[in-house]
């Protein structure tokens, strides 16, 4: 998978995943995201949510009563989001387009964030977008796994290769030098933190098997057969009845 832009695999990943990504994934960055996207001054714009997936968190937040515009690049990603606003009857807003071309107006929206996604994008490609789209004294929200937090995570540490393979994550210092490149967005604040989930073989190795990350994607088949076995057998040595996950949160504000 090519570093930025990346459509070929990325996409195909994306559309076999679709169905089955809210099964796969968490949701603990819920309530650090409705605390911080409430506290701000939305002066009456919608919220955009970019690389809104299945719109595990954009909905959410549509169902608390915010007017969400969820981007997305992928079709079968953006259908689950329609779907499940659909249901709830929520002021949700699906728009196929790239984080690298946003189309929006320039100073139309005072509030944005992405989960789980910017080390998809050609970051300054789209942080110039960022920039023209953002109102004055706006906010970018981004939440993501920093490379070093992959790392140390349960897949870095015992699924062979994992760790190598996921070269796309960024570190904190590359946030801190868009703060440098981009003269009109001001880095806030960058945060790093963690929870801890229940260990589960069984579930780890579900989710493994139906490729819970983008990062399963870089593996051939033969090679994701022999990883896998070694976690499997890595994890029987597992005594804890938690492991660490740990995400950053970076707010960029338009000055
Ligand atoms: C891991 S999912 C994250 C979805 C959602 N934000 C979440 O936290 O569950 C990554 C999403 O990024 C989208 N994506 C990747 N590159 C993109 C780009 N350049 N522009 C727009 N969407 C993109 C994919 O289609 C996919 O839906």
């Amino acid at each position: 998978m090519k570093r930025s832009g990346s459509v070929i695999d990325g996409k195909k990943y994306f559309d076999e995943i679709a169905p089955k990504y809210d099964h796969l994934r968490g949701s603990e960055i819920w309530s650090s995201l409705l605390s911080s996207i409430g506290s701000f001054d939305h002066k009456g714009s919608p919220v955009l949510d970019i690389a809104t997936g299945t719109g595990l968190f954009s909905v959410r937040l549509a169902a608390q009563g915010f007017h969400v515009l969820g981007l997305d690049r992928n079709p079968r990603m953006l259908m689950q989001a329609m779907r499940k606003a659909r249901e709830q009857h929520c002021s949700f807003q699906a728009v196929l387009g790239s984080a690298e071309q946003l189309p929006l107006l320039g100073n139309s929206i005072a509030v944005m964030f992405s989960t789980n996604a910017v080390h998809h994008f050609d970051i300054r490609e789209h942080f110039t977008e960022v920039q023209r789209v953002l109102r004055p004294r706006g906010y970018y929200v981004v939440y993501t796994r920093f490379r070093e937090q992959n790392a140390r995570s349960i897949w870095g540490r015992f699924f062979p290769h994992f760790s190598e393979k996921e070269i796309r994550l960024y570190k904190p210092e590359h946030f801190e030098r868009l703060d440098q490149e981009f003269p009109e967005l001001a880095l806030e604040s960058l945060d790093e933190f963690s929870f801890e989930k229940p260990f589960s073989r069984d579930r780890l190795l579900q989710v493994a098997r139906q490729r819970k990350y983008s990062t399963f994607a870089l593996y051939s088949e033969a090679e994701f057969r022999q990883a896998y076995a070694t976690f499997s057998s890595r994890l029987n040595h597992w005594s804890d009845k938690f492991y660490l996950a740990e995400m950053g949160r970076i707010v960029f504000r338009r000055r």
